[in-house]
């Protein structure tokens, strides 16, 4: 038996489902503007991948595969036989597995400040390192050394909306936190398979994102003739808080021209 959690989950709006991931170590609340404006013309749901948000925290390894079995497992509960799904960085990690499990479950994909490509052995050793800061001081370490590097420069460190990041990543187990440094190590090379992908893709990046670089999304979108590159001005690595009014535009822009 396949070993699913049942996902927390904020839906609103009718139409075309559209599945939005955030990533590591936030919840589905980082897309609540995005929601809020979508859901007049789609159906959104925000998940809470496992160990995040709301959603339960099982031990063991959450490799980007047993992610995206839970994502499946939701569409299945909700009786979505063909969604849009887009990931947030480790959400895009997940999402690039969700399509190797189960392609013809989506319309289109998205990736957000994501990639394809594995982890080099610098960030491998780094998570490890990082995983044994969490263990010893919980998850007030992840804190500390991601709020620097999420933001565009220009954003203030007593603006609103670090607070808000600070809170989710707090809120986060370190158990789970641990569990997810151990998945993103492990996860696999997707960059071949991003040549299969034959549904309209999404490759959204701020263009000031310290955690993974924007001309990271400018070479997958170079490579993928009918990818739609969106880069978001002034936003670092969470253009849907930093810009969110630009990155909900970007997304509407893109379903409607792939005709959702
Ligand atoms: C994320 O925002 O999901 C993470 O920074 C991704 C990663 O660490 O590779």
């Amino acid at each position: 038996m396949i070993d699913t959690v049942v996902l927390h989950y904020s839906e609103s709006g009718q139409g075309t489902p559209v599945i939005l991931l955030h990533g590591f170590p936030f919840c589905g609340g980082i897309w609540h503007k995005q929601q809020e404006r979508l859901s007049d013309l789609y159906r959104i749901i925000a998940p809470d991948l496992r160990g995040h948000g709301q959603s339960p925290a099982p031990a063991g390894v959450y490799d980007m595969q047993t992610l995206a079995r839970d994502v499946l497992a939701l569409l299945d509960s909700l009786q979505i036989e063909k969604a849009v799904l887009l990931g947030h960085s480790m959400g895009g990690y997940v999402a690039l597995a969700a399509w190797k499990l189960a392609p013809a479950r989506f319309l289109a994909l998205g990736l957000i400040d994501s990639q394809a490509a594995p982890d080099t052995e610098e960030a491998r050793s780094g998570r490890v390192k990082m995983a044994e800061k969490v263990a010893k001081e919980g998850s007030q370490a992840v804190a500390t050394a991601m709020l620097p590097r999420l933001f565009a420069p220009a954003l203030s460190t007593g603006d609103p909306i670090v607070e808000q990041v600070r809170q989710m990543i707090l809120k986060t187990p370190g158990a789970a936190i641990i569990s997810s440094l151990n998945g993103m190590a492990a996860r696999p090379d997707s960059s071949a398979m991003l040549r299969t992908i034959n549904v309209p893709m999404l490759i959204l990046t701020g263009d000031k994102d310290q955690i993974i670089a924007t001309a990271t999304a400018e070479a997958m979108a170079a490579r993928l003739p009918k990818a739609t590159l969106a880069v978001i001005e002034n936003a670092g690595h969470m253009p849907m808080l930093e810009r969110p009014e630009a990155t909900t535009t970007a997304i509407r822009k893109f379903l409607s021209d792939v005709g959702e």
